[in-house]
């Protein structure tokens, strides 16, 4: 194969092209599949562009987090301006809602919560860097947008772009080629528009922009005009997201509020405490454990990438996320159940089978599959957070401790002897 040489890379194909840069992945001199980050020959000699680029490369230097794109080098070749970043193999977020919206589906609740805290975990990191002396760098994302999300096949969640996040709003409009901001002025935060101080609280309304994407499979504030779009971010003008997606429970639109609060103040305070908001509603409303093996099935079914009808781990993984789709259930719950039967030994399989059924199925019999379950040392936290789901477990007594903190297992032991069973413990013992 012909490789174009850029220094010590050899050039593979063009990932992608926005306004003012480009991506290509390529080869570096050690084998490695990286992506390369170039500034567009039209503003190469854009002092101010060279700047930007510089600090995006020093900020993603700065950041080392699973949720946030790694970087290796980056480097002047020729006068040439290149950032290496690891290659993700994958699609960003904006592809995924597209073809959600052509194909009329909608994403399964438990993996926009996946992904929204996967999201919120890496700018929750990146909010609170400090440098090596301990003072805070004041890391704001301030682009935060599903072509600034990226999922890989494996189904890692990465957040991409920190290309503008030390610019201030006034460089953005100065520097965006004309015409490159239509289609994003519907992320902005109010305080974005209104050319105010930013906090990191900013990025909190931007995820709260992406999170009611994701649940509805609509733009939130994509209007006919630029315009109409800033007019109704500022006003806080929007339908409840619960309007939109029958299978939402009404919850969701309270904690949609307060992220999207026009007021800052009125927001979550950190991005962590947004996560745990997310969290608190999971528990109440969708099964535990959905998480990258599965947002892999689902992306990998969606772009028809190394989909194996063969494969009975990953048919497993499509049965559980069908009973999540209105309408699906019981052909997702009559595939689990084919698996399961033929794969008895495999933790994996059987508890897909145990959480479609409670979900939508025969509880008791779901109940008996986990209990042949729960001795299974590695799916034991999710085995345990799912029966406490299911009302067979409370939950531990010190809820910011795992369940097997040895506090909790007494605390737990002695409310269990004054409280006795719950009531479908004994139903699970029966099972
Ligand atoms: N490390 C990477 N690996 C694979 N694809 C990438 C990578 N970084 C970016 N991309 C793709 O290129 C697009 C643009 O990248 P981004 O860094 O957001 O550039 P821009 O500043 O032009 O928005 C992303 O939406 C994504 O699809
Ligand atoms: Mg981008």
């Amino acid at each position: 194969m012909e490789y174009r040489k850029l220094g010590r890379f050899r050039i593979d194909r063009a990932v992608a092209q926005g306004g003012m840069g480009e991506i290509v992945r390529s080869v570096d001199d050690a084998g490695r599949e990286i992506a390369l980050k170039t500034i567009l020959k039209a503003f190469q000699e854009n002092e101010t562009f060279r700047d930007l680029f510089q600090r995006e490369a020093e900020i993603t230097f700065h950041l080392e987090h699973p949720n946030i794109v790694k970087a290796y080098r980056f480097e002047s070749i020729g006068n040439q301006l290149v950032l290496a970043l690891e290659y993700l193999d994958g699609v960003n977020l904006k592809d995924v809602l597209r073809h959600i919206f052509d194909k009329k589906l909608s994403i399964p609740l438990v993996l926009v919560l996946f992904m929204m805290k996967s999201v919120l975990r890496g700018l929750d990191y990146a909010h609170k860097k400090r440098d090596k002396h301990g003072k805070p760098l004041g890391i704001i994302h301030r682009d935060l947008n599903p072509s600034n999300i990226f999922l890989t096949y494996s189904g890692e969640v990465k957040i991409l772009d920190f290309g503008i996040s030390k610019a201030t709003q006034k460089d953005i409009h100065q520097l965006t080629p004309h015409g490159e901001l239509r289609g994003k002025m519907c992320y902005l935060s109010p305080e974005q528009i209104r050319g105010r101080e930013l906090d990191h609280r900013s990025d909190i309304f931007a995820c709260g922009i992406v999170l009611w994407e994701m649940i509805t499979g609509k733009p939130l504030f994509l209007r006919e005009h630029d315009s109409e779009a800033m007019e109704a971010i500022v006003n806080g003008d929007y339908t409840p997201a619960s309007k939109l997606r029958v299978d939402l429970p009404k919850a969701f639109d309270d904690l949609l509020a307060r992220a999207l609060s026009v007021n800052p103040s009125q927001r979550f305070k950190d991005c962590a405490e947004f996560e745990r908001a997310l969290d608190t509603l999971a528990k109440k409303f969708l099964v535990p454990g959905t998480a990258e093996d599965e947002l892999s099935i689902f992306i990998r079914t969606l772009f028809k990438k190394d989909v194996d009808e063969n494969d009975p781990h990953f048919m497993s993984g499509y049965a559980w996320l069908l009973t999540q789709i209105k309408g699906q259930e019981e052909g997702g719950i009559q595939l689990a159940r084919r698996i399961a039967l033929q794969y008895a030994t495999s933790p994996y399989i059987q508890l897909n089978y145990a959480r479609c059924l409670l979900w939508a199925g025969d509880k008791i019999e779901g109940l008996r599959v986990m209990r042949r379950l729960v001795r299974v040392e590695s799916l034991e936290e999710m085995a345990q957070d799912i029966l406490e789901w299911s009302g067979v477990r409370r939950a531990p007594v010190i809820q910011f401790l795992p369940r097997s903190n040895l506090i909790n297992n007494a605390l737990g032991r002695i409310r269990h002897r004054i409280l006795g069973p719950t009531p479908f413990q004994q139903q699970f013992l029966a099972a």
